[in-house]
């Protein structure tokens, strides 16, 4: 199976064997955005047109097959910047129409879920999925392998916009994520006391609270004095997200009643992050890094699961920026 995955700055296509294994799995990343302190869309789609061809070509030809050898189409069709989606959805039903496969159309968040599905370690519904990424955070109660019920989620930034959005008052480069975590390993966790949004209740988080309580800190430390405690800030700063999100995760785990755990998304890429859900002590399953963040080949394994289109919508296959329309 081809997966294609276009929802926002990384053009991906993966080609997966028929019991789940990855035979390849590409990522051209756009580095162009980190000019613009985040994603321009517009930008991005184009970028889209010129790199999705070539990365297709790349992923075939790392797994050693040929168009002719694929026998399954699967794309991202949203939610996602819809100019981005589109390149995708067009190129897949292009190439499925051509040699008439069938093609599959996969929800960007059931994609991140799935990357726990991928062999030789696959990880078994039911159990409790933190999905964290630059557009989403959300905790998903995942009771079999093609769906998932919402249990809570953000009520204002996702947690990787928060890193992004932090790190840009760090001054560090975006992605902000990977920066950040790099930049807090030098220094104390425990420097700074950020605000988690304990007070949000249930199963829902929130962000905007910690992102200024940075901005404010930053200023009242002053210009040099901020910039001598930078580490120290990124990593108290990194501490109050990851703790925001196991709480909120233990909270879930406890009321459901659940002891197998999941992650997905941007953020699972995170050191910390991936240390605490082990922390938990319970059965937890933490993808390679590379199949957290954005990737094709999480989107061919949900695709795995869901049936092919009908003959009429593989033509009529339409990209939505929010949402899921499954
Ligand atoms: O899932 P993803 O690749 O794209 C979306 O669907 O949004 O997630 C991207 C987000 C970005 O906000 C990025 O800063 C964050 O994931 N991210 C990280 C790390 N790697 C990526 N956040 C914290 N630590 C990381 N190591
Ligand atoms: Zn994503």
């Amino acid at each position: 199976m081809l997966g294609i995955e276009t929802s926002c700055d990384d053009s991906c296509a993966a080609v997966l064997a028929g019991d789940g294994s990855i035979l390849s799995n590409v990522i051209s990343s756009q580095s162009i955005h980190d000019k613009y302190g985040g994603v321009v869309p517009e930008i991005a789609a184009r970028h889209h047109l010129e790199l999705l061809t070539p990365t297709i070509a790349a992923a075939l030809r790392q797994a050693e097959l040929t168009l002719e050898q694929i026998e399954r189409v699967a794309v991202t069709q949203g939610p996602g910047l819809i100019g981005a989606l589109l390149v995708g959805v067009g190129q897949a039903k292009a190439i499925a129409a051509a040699r008439s496969l069938p093609l599959v159309g996969v929800d960007h968040l059931q994609g991140h879920i799935a990357a726990n599905f991928i062999s030789p370690e696959p990880f078994e519904p039911p159990f409790i999925c933190l999905i964290a990424s630059g557009g989403h955070t959300l905790l998903a109660r995942v009771e079999d392998h093609s769906s998932y019920s919402t249990l809570g989620e953000t009520l204002d930034d996702a947690a990787g916009e928060a890193f992004d959005k932090g790190a840009r008052m760090l001054g560090l480069p975006f992605p902000g994520g990977p920066a950040l975590e790099a930049l807090a390993a030098g220094g104390d966790a425990e420097a700074f006391d950020f605000p988690t949004a304990r007070n949000v209740r249930g199963f829902d988080f929130s962000f905007a609270g910690v992102k200024t309580a940075l901005l404010y800190t930053i200023r009242d430390l002053g210009e040099g004095e901020a910039e001598r405690r930078r580490a120290d800030l990124a990593a108290s700063y990194q501490r109050a997200i990851v703790e925001a999100l196991v709480d909120r995760l233990s909270r879930a785990l406890e009321a459901d009643g659940g002891d197998h755990v999941a992650i997905g998304g941007g953020v699972a890429a995170n050191g910390p992050l991936r240390a605490a859900v082990e922390a938990l002590g319970i059965t937890s399953h933490i993808p390679a890094r590379e199949l957290c963040t954005d990737n094709a080949a999480m989107i061919a394994s949900a695709a795995r699961f869901l049936p092919d289109c009908s003959q009429q919508a593989a033509l009529t296959l339409d990209a939505y920026p929010s949402g899921a329309q499954r």
